[in-house]
């Protein structure tokens, strides 16, 4: 049997759950001892004595997925994603047709995407699962609220900016609805000027919410900068290390691990794994502050996992080092474990679904 341990938030917690580690209060009396089964009785206890996190045992189960709430949770996310989808077209059809972004709108819709987080488990396995679609800028600003949502919280930061994050993903690419749709959904690669009219959609979603007193500058300045990179390499300014701002670092490395996961027109979708080792490949280009945790949790996402490996078998992910993210330790559904560090002539071609 596998075993992971997750932290989990305590609203999200729910009674049958098994604590991974002892609650310990202040004056290091142990309160709850590892293994406990958690009732709705101890749940308030916890409450009551103001704890606000704890760490809860997850079974892997043979079939690969996570013993706690994940089946449920899977339907339940995937309908609120779908509701969340047509919301967006409504904001992003205003922003291409009218010229202006719907704020409001677009706040109660990160509400709804901090919503779609709590009590979510599995989040980053259900995202890797979602059918190819051919709203791809829809999805992927919706994709990357809901990552960024999940860094933040990883990253443990309060809900003021845990909303802002989400809003900064739900934006970042608002200023794609200013460019002309035939080089939008261009088939071919693009000419060196149509790319230069691509790579200004930073600035002109920047202008979009130039003028809006209710979204935080911090916000806007992710939108504007979300394609700069640490060292100087990216655009619209070419600018490098501390001018970057915080939320531009973090909607950087979410929107690459969607764009990386999803397919597009000239190529086929990364893993998980490989989307995951890219992104550490990048530690001159991103922040490692941000990179690192984001990789730790995909990493912890895998783990369990069932995959195809490029020889046509099936195989379960049992260990996954940080440092060797599209390389791990696997067991093969026909018996029998594999280092793919050793293996060099196999390598994960994708998930299996389930
Ligand atoms: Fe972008």
């Amino acid at each position: 049997m596998l075993w992971l341990t997750r932290q989990y938030l305590l609203a999200e917690v729910q009674a049958g759950m098994i604590l991974a580690r002892p609650i310990v209060s202040g004056d290091r009396n142990i309160l709850l001892n590892e293994n406990t089964v958690l009732t709705q009785t101890t749940l308030d206890l916890l409450k009551a004595w103001g704890v606000q996190s704890l760490h809860i045992k997850e079974i892997i189960r043979e079939d690969g997925v996570n013993a706690y709430g994940f089946v449920a949770g899977r339907e339940k996310f995937l309908a609120r994603y779908e509701e969340n989808i047509l919301v967006l077209k409504d904001v992003f059809e205003t922003a291409r047709y009218l010229r202006e972004a719907p704020v409001k709108k677009i706040e109660a819709l990160a509400d709804r995407t901090v919503d779609m987080l709590s009590g979510a488990t599995g989040v980053i396995s259900h995202l890797s699962s979602l059918p190819p679609a051919d709203d791809y800028t829809l999805r992927h600003s919706l994709n990357v609220g809901i990552l960024a949502g999940l860094l933040g919280r990883w990253r443990k930061v309060g809900i003021k900016t845990l909303r802002e994050v989400v809003l900064a993903g739900l934006l970042h690419d608002i200023g794609k609805t200013q460019v002309p749709l035939e080089i939008l959904n261009s088939p071919g690669p693009l000419s060196a000027a149509e790319m230069a009219i691509m790579q200004q959609h930073p600035v002109r979603g920047y202008k979009l919410l130039e003028d809006n007193d209710r979204l935080a500058q911090s916000v806007k300045f992710a939108v504007l900068q979300h394609h700069e990179r640490l060292d100087g390499s990216g655009y619209p300014a070419a600018l490098a290390g501390d001018a970057i701002a915080d939320y531009a670092r973090l909607i950087a490395v979410t929107d690459m691990y969607d764009a990386m996961t999803s397919s597009q027109v000239y190529r086929e979708a990364f893993t998980p794994f490989a989307s995951a080792a890219e992104i550490f490949a990048m530690f001159d280009k991103l922040d490692p502050a941000v990179a690192l945790p984001f990789i730790a949790n995909i990493r912890d996402a895998m783990i369990g996992r069932m995959v195809k490996l490029s020889d046509g078998t099936e195989a379960r992910v049992i260990y996954l080092d940080t440092e060797r993210l599209s390389r791990p330790v696997v067991r093969l559904a026909r018996g029998g474990y594999v280092d793919l560090e050793k293996r060099r002539d196999l390598t994960i071609t994708g998930l299996v679904a389930g």
